[in-house]
């Protein structure tokens, strides 16, 4: 079987504090988006097999889609093995998500190959979490609200789908010096200092523009190149222009929907340019599995 494994955007990013076991304390707003990975997955052999065509990334214990497999089949040992093809098109150390939602789709695709029930929501989502902070939020997906370490996952009723750019320069960001360096600056404050945006009842796409990315400031002082091409999307004339995450993809809405990416491929050079869309809980079943 085949899986589709979505990226995410932050559109709204606070770091509220350092918590004790050495995590920040986030208030983020996760929406899923349509750039996505594939993910082969298929029972057989013994142990975990993996491998990866399209980026430079280890298919071994590294990877967080090998962990997830070798944690389901702990967990759930109804088959002696798996292999897994994974096909890379989100970028590395960008701020979607992209292991992370690897990981999830492998925990999520293998309950749905291996007919494991429905009842396992719970035991999954602790798998998940125990991967990595992002991990829960990939087995919910649409529109959530993520607190704690950004893995207490409240879903919150959709936004209407809409065009979302998403522009990524070549670079890595590794997001723990990121958290690092955020924390070197604020001195370990409690609260962060621009204050909490209230979320109502619902979210709408004009609150949504209203949010913020604590973590940005520190990545456009230490990466002028982030820099330049946020300067470079605020003049093609997108409205909203924020950092996913730690960085380094830039997320750009626009008023009216831009025919083709040229424009923005000449003004970010070097950069990998999407056009995607925004994806609804309904769309991400609908579209989850290829075939
Ligand atoms: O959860 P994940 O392993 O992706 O996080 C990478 C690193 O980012 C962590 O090791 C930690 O240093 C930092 N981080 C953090 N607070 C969070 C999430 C991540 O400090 N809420």
């Amino acid at each position: 079987m085949i899986y589709r494994s979505f990226a995410k955007v932050n559109l709204h990013l606070e770091v509220l504090g350092l918590r004790p076991d050495g995590y920040h304390e986030l208030r983020t707003l996760f929406q899923s988006v349509d750039l996505c990975d594939l993910v082969h997955l298929e029972i057989g052999g013994s142990g975990v097999r993996l491998a990866v065509a399209g980026q430079a990334l280890p298919a071994d214990e590294r990877n967080l889609a090998h962990q997830a497999a070798t944690a389901f089949l702990a967990a759930w040992p109804v088959a002696d093995g798996v292999r897994i093809t994974l096909e890379k098109n989100i970028p590395l150390g960008g701020g979607l998500g992209g292991g992370s939602s690897n990981a999830a789709t492998v925990l999520q695709g293998l309950r749905h190959l291996l007919g494991v029930q429905q009842s396992t929501d719970a035991r999954l989502e602790e798998l998940g979490r125990a991967l990595g902070a992002d991990v829960p939020f990939f087995l919910t997906g649409g529109l959530a609200l993520g607190s704690g370490r950004g893995d207490e996952i409240l879903p919150l009723p959709d936004l209407p789908e809409r065009e979302i750019w998403l522009v990524t320069p070549a670079l890595e960001v590794s997001t723990a010096s990121v958290f690092q360096e955020f924390r070197e600056l604020t001195g370990d404050r409690e609260v962060s200092s621009m204050g909490s945006l209230v979320w109502g009842e619902g979210v709408d796409w004009e609150m949504a523009a209203r949010g913020w990315n604590d973590l940005q400031p520190i990545v456009m002082r230490r990466f002028p190149e982030v820099c330049r091409v946020y300067n470079a999307l605020v003049e093609a004339g997108a409205r909203t222009v924020r950092l996913s995450g730690s960085g380094a993809t830039w997320l750009a809405l626009f008023d009216d929907s831009i025919e083709s990416s040229d424009l923005l491929t000449a003004l970010a050079p070097g950069c990998r340019v999407f056009r995607a869309r925004t994806l609804t809980r309904t769309s991400l079943q609908r579209l989850r599995v290829v075939h």
